[in-house]
């Protein structure tokens, strides 16, 4: 039984001792219990866990690998996950937010004139404006961040590298909010080039290190995703990535729409299925022959199982399923899949918990 999710499998050149692995979840906690967390996501089996949105650049919201007291906590980090025996990748991002009108937007905030989903309609509209406007000279800068933060991130311990392929390097690839006219705007080639020139740099600053790009899909008709790659660009774009480093993919539905799209809870009128990005998936596979780590409301032992099987995914990926129980691989592992304490996707206390400040929790810790 389950022999796919037993058996380590090569993810684009770093051995994983299983296919699953923690997706990049960003988890609002204080630093000790953030350490707890991971402790007890690596103990529960998976075989890597993506740590989210880490910035090329310092940040006043999360550690950042550029000041000395982020760089510690990174590497207590990665100690911590690589003494329960699983590996570590950090996911370098850039937001694409413009942070000068975001302060406009504190004085409605503090009065909660403003709400967190409005405060986030409005930096969305902001995204374009802020892309298309960027000055190149401010572009290089922050493709060397991740060039500096690459290598800050192997001497912390990290084992691979994603890049974050939604956030600045999805909103660089869309024609939604990319309306420039150099030779970053444009064509798919040049909407392509920011991505690529940042998964170069981190080649070129870590050579041996394997690299996975979170590939955010977007579709037309029904609309679905506002940055990120439109499944008819694919073709172009994937040879691009691969030709730049990228030596994964993990495929995943683009943000900047409605969060409840790219975390969906099960009533979601689309994605409301377990594996519900998978189709992207296959779209990516006609393209490319490295390895893909599906996500998306996966939970079903059976049903991994079967996607590993049949060469669909090499990798899944979850991240709701593991906070509501880390113990998932152990339980497949020991025949105990039954006592596995399903995800409902209900988004309660996990994206409820976030968006409250109240860090990122589950209903099953209610029940104690
Ligand atoms: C609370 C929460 C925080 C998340 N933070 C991030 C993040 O920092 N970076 C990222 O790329 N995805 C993030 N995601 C998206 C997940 O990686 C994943 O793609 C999504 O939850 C769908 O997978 P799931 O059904 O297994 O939860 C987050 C998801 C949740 C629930
Ligand atoms: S609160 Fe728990 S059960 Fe509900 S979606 Fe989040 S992780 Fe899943």
């Amino acid at each position: 039984m389950y022999e796919k999710i037993k058996t380590p499998v090569d993810y684009g050149g770093i051995e994983l001792k299983n296919p699953i692995i923690f997706a990049p979840t960003s988890m609002g906690l204080p630093e000790a219990e953030l350490l707890e967390r991971y402790r007890k996501l690596a103990a529960g089996g998976c075989s890597m866990i993506i740590i989210g949105d880490v910035p090329v650049k310092k940040s006043r919201f999360v550690p950042s690998l550029q000041t000395a007291k982020g760089f510690a906590f990174y590497q207590k980090l990665a100690e911590t996950v690589h003494q329960e025996g699983c590996r570590i990748c950090a996911q370098l991002h850039q937001s694409d937010s413009n942070l000068k009108a975001m302060v406009r937007y504190i004085p409605g905030l503090l009065t909660k004139k403003i709400s967190q989903d409005d405060l986030r309609n409005l930096l969305n509209q902001e995204v374009g404006p802020y892309i298309t406007n960027l000055p190149v000279k401010k572009i290089q800068d922050i493709i060397r961040g991740f060039e500096e933060t690459a290598v800050l991130a192997k001497k912390a311990g990290f084992d691979m590298i994603q890049v974050h392929g939604d956030r600045m390097c999805g909103s660089f690839s869309s024609t939604v909010f990319n309306h420039r006219t150099d030779q970053y705007g444009g064509s798919p080639e040049n909407r392509a080039r920011f991505a690529c020139e940042a998964v170069a740099a981190v080649r070129k600053a870590v050579p041996d290190m394997p690299i996975d790009y979170k590939l955010a899909v977007r579709q037309e008709d029904p609309h679905y995703g506002n940055a990120g790659v439109l499944v008819e660009e694919l073709g172009i774009f994937l040879p691009l990535l691969e030709r730049a480093g990228v030596t994964s993919f993990h495929v995943t539905l683009a943000d900047h729409g409605d969060l409840n799209d790219t975390i969906p809870t099960a009533r979601h009128p689309y994605f409301g299925t377990e594996g519900c990005f998978l189709k992207y998936c296959d779209q990516v596979r006609i393209h490319t022959k490295l390895p893909i780590c599906g996500v998306g409301g996966l939970s079903d032992p059976d049903f991994i199982e079967q996607q590993l099987e049949t060469g669909r995914i090499q990798c899944a990926a979850m991240s709701r399923q593991l906070i509501a129980d880390p113990e998932w691989v152990n339980q497949v592992m020991k025949g105990r899949e039954k006592e596995i304490h399903s995800c409902v996707r209900c988004n309660k206390d996990c994206l409820g918990g976030m968006m409250a400040h109240k860090g990122v929790h589950c209903i099953y810790e209610r029940r104690g």
